[in-house]
């Protein structure tokens, strides 16, 4: 009876009594409705919908309605029918919504697009294609019904162990942030909102929902903060979501000064800060800091909530504020626009849009005797088992739910090469005990706990077809697979960063084999992270690093492979020699056991650990010197440099100018064209400290820009802009951005390393921005001594 009349009375208590206009949410009336909210409904509204309130029949009715309406998605808002607030809906990204594929009883499926990870992005040095990359995400997340994709991920590559490196972008922050904003612009120009994440410091899995980043404050404003200010800048995202870790001693979605300080006054972010998934901080904390919505929800943060606001404990100026910024999400939502989505959204023109970007990311990194592209319908031998079972993007959040992902064997079948029949036996009937073997494996650990990849083929059966292969084909392609996710840090070990012994023994047998017989052995890499090179990568003739790049993987890189199209990425972080030259050296490596190896391990929120350094606290005791910041300062050699990318044509480039402009100055560089075949390439303009500066990087990335598509022997002007306040560096004693008079070296290059033009600039009269004194690293009792501070490293 009770179950009857209750939604029955709730449903009489929405009607509007009788000739009274009811009052509704417009984009024109939050106050007034902030104002018609009862306390429940309030706080209904800061507490993600995955809640419900028993004594509380109306939100019962509302959220029933609701419920399970985008399965898969990752929660939504609370709906509160009587002012005419609809849900919105958050789906994960970033390559491409994550919703459920299937639905109980349909037929109909709802796969979605996997892009090219967020790697392959930034190694486009491409914003204006992201841009347009992201406007079919943005697409999908409109016609799938999702209101909020959860991304772009921005964080820095501090380490290149990092198990989310795959969906963030650069060890560089300017890199880094040009191509988030372009993410956001490309993904809003649907009419649907981005989550810029995970704000802020989150640069280890490990233990991530408890570990304490210690960063000096320079380094937070020249390198953490700096690409999420840049997004900030550069786009409008509709969210920002805060991390899990604490940043100096404070939860960041407790963290007033940098939530309250930064992002809200200093940058001037209108929009609505939420936290990550089932962030266990204190509710109250987090709103009056400025996060004032707690994602998904539950019930006893809602509960905690609505006590604290009846006691006083929370500030009814907070919760009002954050109840404002809720509802400033939901009148920009495509739901409260009354947009039907037609959850069917064009699947085939994206994958095509899906496969035209991966070609643009991925870096050609060897090429010797012109070993590419391969001579269109040559007969091929493949090597290594994971040619048929690439991977289109990492694990975690960010593993999109496709139809499925094109492998190199069919991606270079359909592009009209034939296989070399010997090889092709041995490997097909290996790859039919090894997919036997690792699906129920996989099943098994699902989206979150990694995938297991197929093995190499025994060494005796390589020796075995290893004669006749190099004799009947024209070349070799040896594929490489690395997975990483969400959840797990990376091993600076064989299988991970290093090479295992099989696929030494792979490499070597194959480029012994072939260049005996006269052909060349050409390397795809598959990974979503960087790797050990330096060992091996003299041994075959060309390195093509293909990153994921989405679920038609094999068909893109059988377009690059094929020279249908000519690669152009180059790499928007650093890869060293040997994992121990990296400078975030104490990037902990936890081996055993390996639960340890996890995100949640000392998952007790509320409690501070400080008993395991890396794990529970980590000082960037790097400091400023990030990836080529480092190598650069430091003379250490790396194996390939940021910036550094290959083409199968050549490129001059001349008349470098410097012209004073409005803010500083434009610096002109033509770029022609000099070999064979159209292609793209990349200017990076760095710039080298003043005289008077001590203690900085050498180089620093100030400016980027890529051609378009120049057929032989044509020529582009590309122009850069550089202001003064490009070239400050952060002084942490007077809390301010500073750019002393002096001389600036410019150096127009073709990557960290690789110097081509050079010029410099005068600023005449030292710039000065002044910034809140927030953020430094806390020191409570019973903690160990900080160590940071930009002293652990100086020249
Ligand atoms: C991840 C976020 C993700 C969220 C929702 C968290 O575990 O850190 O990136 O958006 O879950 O799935």
């Amino acid at each position: 009876m009770k179950r009857i009349l209750l939604p029955l009375l709730a449903a009489l208590a929405i009607l509007p009594s009788c000739g009274k206009k009811p009052l509704l949410l417009t984009e024109n009336n939050i106050p007034k409705i902030v104002a018609a909210l009862t306390d429940e409904e309030k706080c209904h509204l800061l507490v993600g919908a995955n809640h419900q309130n028993p004594d509380d029949s109306t939100a019962m009715l509302d959220i029933a309605a609701y419920k399970d309406m985008i399965p898969g998605c990752a929660g939504f808002t609370f709906p509160i029918s009587r002012l005419g607030i609809p849900s919105v809906v958050f789906a994960d990204g970033p390559a491409g919504p994550r919703i459920a594929s299937h639905r109980d009883g349909e037929e109909k499926t709802y796969y979605c697009t996997a892009f090219p990870i967020g790697s392959l992005l930034s190694s486009t040095w491409d914003p204006a294609l992201v841009e347009e990359i992201c406007a079919a995400i943005g697409n999908e997340v409109l016609e799938y019904g999702v209101d909020v994709l959860l991304g772009p991920g921005v964080n820095l590559h501090r380490n290149p162990l990092c198990g989310r490196n795959f969906e963030y972008y650069s060890e560089d922050p300017l890199l880094s942030g040009k191509i988030a904003a372009a993410y956001v612009r490309g993904v809003q120009s649907q009419g649907v909102g981005t989550s810029v994440k995970h704000f802020a410091a989150n640069n280890q899995e490990i233990n991530r929902l408890s570990n304490d980043a210690r960063v000096s404050v320079t380094a937070l404003r020249e390198l953490y903060l700096k690409n999420f200010e840049t997004v900030f800048r550069e786009s409008e995202p509709w969210t920002v979501m805060t991390s899990y870790n604490y940043l100096n001693g404070t939860y960041t979605a407790e963290h007033k000064e940098l939530l309250r300080d930064v992002l809200l006054e200093e940058w001037g972010y209108k929009g609505l800060v939420i936290t990550d998934w089932g962030d266990s901080c204190d509710p109250v904390a987090m709103i009056e800091a400025g996060n004032p919505y707690l994602a998904p929800g539950t019930q006893a943060q809602y509960d905690t909530v609505l006590t604290a606001l009846r006691s006083g404990r929370l500030s009814r100026k907070a919760v009002d504020e954050g109840v404002a910024k809720v509802l400033g999400l939901v009148v920009k939502s495509p739901r409260f626009k009354g947009y039907v989505p037609s959850n069917d959204p064009d699947l085939a023109a994206h994958a095509q849009i899906a496969r035209e970007a991966a070609t643009q990311g991925m870096v050609l990194l060897e090429n010797r005797n012109a070993a590419l592209p391969l001579k269109k319908g040559a007969t091929l031998a493949l090597f290594g088992s994971n040619t048929w079972k690439l991977e289109a993007g990492g694990t975690g959040a960010g593993d999109v739910n496709t139809s499925g992902t094109v492998n190199l064997y069919d991606g270079l079948q359909e592009a009209g090469f034939a296989f070399e029949p010997v090889a092709e036996k041995a490997y097909s009937a290996f790859v039919e005990t090894e997919k036997a073997r690792t699906a129920p494996i996989n099943e098994w650990l699902g989206w979150w706990f990694g995938r297991v990849s197929y093995e190499e083929l025994p060494t005796k059966t390589l020796e075995a077809i290893l004669p006749a292969s190099a004799k009947g084909a024209d070349a070799a392609v040896i594929t490489l697979l690395r997975q990483a996710g969400e959840g797990k840090d990376r091993l600076a070990e064989p299988g991970d960063f290093e090479l295992t012994e099989a696929e030494r023994q792979l490499l070597e047998k194959v480029c012994t084999a072939f260049h005996a017989a006269g052909k060349q052995v050409v390397v795809v890499l598959n990974t979503g992270g960087v790797m050990e090179t330096a060992s091996w990568k003299d041994l075959p003739d060309a390195i093509l690093l293909a990153w994921q790049p989405g679920q038609l993987a094999g068909h893109a890189i059988a377009d690059v492979l094929d020279g249908t199209v000519n690669p152009s990425g180059h790499l928007p972080m650093s890869w060293p020699v040997r994992y121990a030259d990296v400078p975030s050296q104490n990037f902990p490596q936890v081996h055993v056991p390996q639960r340890k190896n996890a995100s949640w391990w000392h998952h007790k929120k509320g409690q501070r650990f400080y008993e395991q350094e890396n794990i529970d606290w980590t000082d960037y005791l790097e400091d400023r010197y990030v990836g080529y910041r480092y190598y650069t300062s430091f003379d250490c050699p790396v194996s390939y440099p940021f910036g550094f990318g290959k083409s199968y044509t050549t490129f001059a480039w001349s008349d470098l100018k410097v012209t004073p402009a409005k803010d500083g100055w434009t610096v002109d560089v033509t770029v022609t064209n000099t070999g064979d075949v159209p292609g793209r390439d990349v200017v990076q303009l760095y710039s080298k400290p003043c005289e008077t500066e001590q203690n900085v990087p050498v180089c620093e990335l100030r400016a980027f820009a890529k051609t378009g598509l120049l057929e032989s022997g044509a020529s582009e002007t590309v122009s850069l802009c550089l202001t003064p306040a490009d070239l400050a560096h952060f002084c942490e004693a007077c809390s301010a951005w500073i750019t002393p008079a002096g001389t600036y070296g410019l150096v127009v290059a073709r990557d960290a390393d690789s110097p081509e033009l050079e010029a410099s600039v005068e600023v005449r009269k030292e710039q000065v921005r002044k910034v809140s004194d927030v953020l430094h690293p806390s020191q409570p009792e019973g903690r160990p001594l900080y160590l940071g501070g930009g002293n652990a490293i100086t020249r």
